[in-house]
């Protein structure tokens, strides 16, 4: 296996106000599966292109947010070899979480930015998987957007350069792009990647803890990005911005929010990373085009509002 240690974001729990409209944003337009309910206030759902059990978990709460984002390893070796450096060489507190069906004990980290980041090994495949013998492209086909998994997200917080540390040195993680600082001391945002992938996470510095900018979801082409745009505007999806492009990542989006104020993204493209490309990096200034890269400038929603 070439690809070794971690392997790739795999999971999110997040907080949802209610499931009736959840499961028509997340199912019916967005395209994911319902895998089954783990208790009356949570919800499992994956892409009909991933393997493992469930990738999303919508938890029934009083307000949104994120409870927690999980990477998968290769072993058991490897999830106790970071809970080891993480525990000596951060001091991060580690909770153990044993009630994800399907799922063995997944580790949450504590990193600074307020954030629980899990690790995990071991997980059963799906009941319904992506077809393996003389494969279709899909064995039932995908409905609203067409999801293929859950590719990302992003999240704020506090010390992001010690965590985006953690990702690196503990976890493995490669940076492949980040945006700097104006004096050039640390980064405003940093995109790191497991694999081949532009990016797992993202982290951004600010200053409120354990905050959610958005989750992504993977679409395969531009066409398909065009096509939810035309399923947002005709069920009143909020869009915040695009259809369009980012110049970091290259990836074709769209920001828009899910109906508990939730900020989503499609995204389609980009390109392929290798651990041996050569960091990407972009200035400040330039910090516009990086993110919204046709019209070069960031919208007023864009640092303000997140979940
Ligand atoms: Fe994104």
């Amino acid at each position: 296996m070439a690809i070794t240690g971690i392997l790739r974001v795999g999971l999110i729990q997040f907080r949802v106000l209610d499931f009736e409209q959840s499961l028509v944003h997340y199912r019916d337009r967005i395209g994911l599966n319902e895998v089954g309910k783990i208790d009356e206030d949570r919800i499992m759902l994956k892409g009909y292109d991933e393997f493992d059990h469930h990738s999303v978990v919508l938890r029934r709460a009083d307000r949104p947010g994120l409870d927690f984002i999980a990477f998968k390893a290769d072993s058991r070796e490897k999830v106790q070899d970071v809970l080891r450096r993480t525990r000596e060489e951060f001091g991060y507190t580690i909770e153990e979480l044993n009630d994800q069906p399907g799922y063995g004990t997944i580790y949450l980290v504590n990193v600074s930015t307020g954030h629980k980041v899990g690790v995990y090994s071991d997980v059963a495949l799906a009941e319904k998987t992506p077809m393996i013998h003389n494969p279709h492209i899909w064995d039932e086909q995908p409905r609203g957007f067409g999801a293929t998994h859950f590719d990302h997200a992003l999240l704020y917080g506090p010390n992001a350069a010690e965590t985006v540390r953690w990702f690196t040195d503990v976890m493995g993680l490669a940076i492949t792009e980040e945006l700097q600082n104006a004096e050039r001391t640390g980064n405003i945002c940093t995109w790191l990647s497991a694999s081949t992938r532009g990016h797992d996470v993202a982290v951004l510095e600010f200053p409120e803890p354990g905050k959610l900018h958005h989750v992504s979801f993977h679409l395969q082409t531009w066409d398909d990005v065009g096509r939810a745009a035309d399923i947002m505007a005709r069920y009143g999806i909020t869009i915040d911005a695009g259809p369009m492009r980012h110049g970091i990542t290259r990836g074709q989006t769209i920001y828009f929010f899910d109906p508990s104020g939730n900020r989503n993204e499609t995204f389609a493209g980009g390109y392929e990373f290798f651990p041996d490309n050569p960091r990407r990096y972009w200035d400040a200034e330039r910090a516009g085009e990086g993110v919204f890269y046709y019209n070069k400038a960031l919208n007023s929603t864009f640092l303000s509002v997140y979940s």
